[in-house]
């Protein structure tokens, strides 16, 4: 099935973990939102670990909060997120202004307009190298034509003089790339690349960076508008509901064995629709999409849940290990 065969021992090395992650909206005007409700997740080095879940569900939250990138009226309720043994959360922005770009990295959810318009391609991948790295400018030069000949570009020369608007949207993608790993990261966080591109350019793009995190052996955490794309490439998928990691595991044991009634009902709507040859969207799984402004314990997919117990509104479900690599969040599989 996916990927390269990385999937992590019990005892391997992990780059990124995050434990008990709540976050909550504090919006002047309507209710407090808690998008986060406890979020236990580790990213291992030089894997895909792909993060599926419906709109809503707190995936492009959980993305920008590993890098406080949160907007002024979230609070991080509780939890950590550790990189290399530091608590991001606690971090002094000096330190966080190190790691951002330089060792964690990240292609937001629409690359081809997050470049300056006024500035040449090969003056913007230079500032991400000039920024992190001790080189001088003409090895700058020289490094930003390595880069862009890694992400595809027959002609790095042209591409590096060029401004944004004379590439067409694929190549603004690539560009994308190559400045999102030009300081060789150990970790690229890509919350929904391709949701803004034709079918083929998403292809396109997933292949290109692909290929880059293979070659560089950088860890890649891939939010998928479409889960399709996570089946063909992810070593390990995490299922988002409502704030919570509902289930995690290889892709395989996503696919063959889901265990949480939701991963089971987008599991079988995934392949039916895959069978049908319709797999660029999400499937919508029956019942209300859950109140994230209700506080308070209880399983959130409870109301949707066909085999939901007594015990499902009480308490909030803990994790059980079903395999080293395969854990789930729901009472009918607690240890
Ligand atoms: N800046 C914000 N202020 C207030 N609420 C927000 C903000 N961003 C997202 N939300 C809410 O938080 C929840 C999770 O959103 P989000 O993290 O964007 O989910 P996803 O990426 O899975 O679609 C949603 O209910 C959304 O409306
Ligand atoms: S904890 Fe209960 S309500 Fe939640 S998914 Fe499991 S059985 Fe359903
Ligand atoms: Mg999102």
């Amino acid at each position: 099935m996916p990927g390269n065969g990385l999937v992590p021992s019990a005892e391997s090395r992990v780059i990124l973990e995050i434990r008990g992650l709540m976050v909550r909206y504090l919006p002047s005007r309507q209710k407090p939102v808690q998008p986060l409700k406890g979020v236990n997740l580790r990213v291992h080095p030089g894997e895909v670990l792909g993060i599926m879940g419906e709109s809503g569900s707190g995936k492009s939250t959980l993305a920008a909060s590993l890098l406080r990138l949160l907007p002024a009226h979230a609070e991080y309720s509780a939890g950590s997120v550790e990189f290399e043994a530091q608590d991001v959360l606690r971090m002094r922005e000096s330190e966080l202004r190190r790691i951002r770009g330089a060792k964690i990295s990240m292609i937001p959810q629409d690359p081809a307009t997050s470049l300056n318009p006024v500035l040449t391609i090969g003056t913007q991948i230079s500032e991400v190298l000039r920024a992190h790295l001790p080189v001088k400018k003409g090895q700058r030069s020289a490094q930003v034509l390595e880069l862009l000949k890694e992400v595809g570009f027959d002609d790095p020369e042209r591409i590096a003089s060029a401004y944004p608007h004379e590439l067409s949207g694929g190549q603004r993608q690539r560009v994308v790339i190559a400045q999102a790993i030009a300081c060789n990261p150990a970790l690229l966080i890509a919350d929904e690349p391709t949701s803004k591109l034709d079918s083929q350019l998403q292809t396109e793009m997933l292949t290109v960076l692909m290929s880059v995190v293979r070659r560089h052996g950088t860890a890649l955490v891939l939010i998928a508008h479409d889960p399709g794309i996570l089946i063909g490439v992810a070593d390990r998928i995490a299922v988002m509901y409502a704030g919570s990691i509902v289930e995690e595991g290889t892709a395989q044991e996503i696919m063959q064995n889901p265990l949480h009634p939701y991963t089971q009902a987008l599991v079988t709507l995934l392949k039916s629709e895959h069978r049908a040859g319709k797999t660029d969207k999400f499937p919508v799984i029956a019942g209300d999409a859950p109140d994230l402004t209700k506080a308070g314990p209880g399983c959130r997919f409870e109301p949707r849940c066909p085999g939901r117990m007594s015990v499902c509104s009480a308490q909030d479900p803990t994790e059980s290990n079903i395999t080293h690599s395969h854990r789930v969040s729901c009472f009918k599989h607690a240890n």
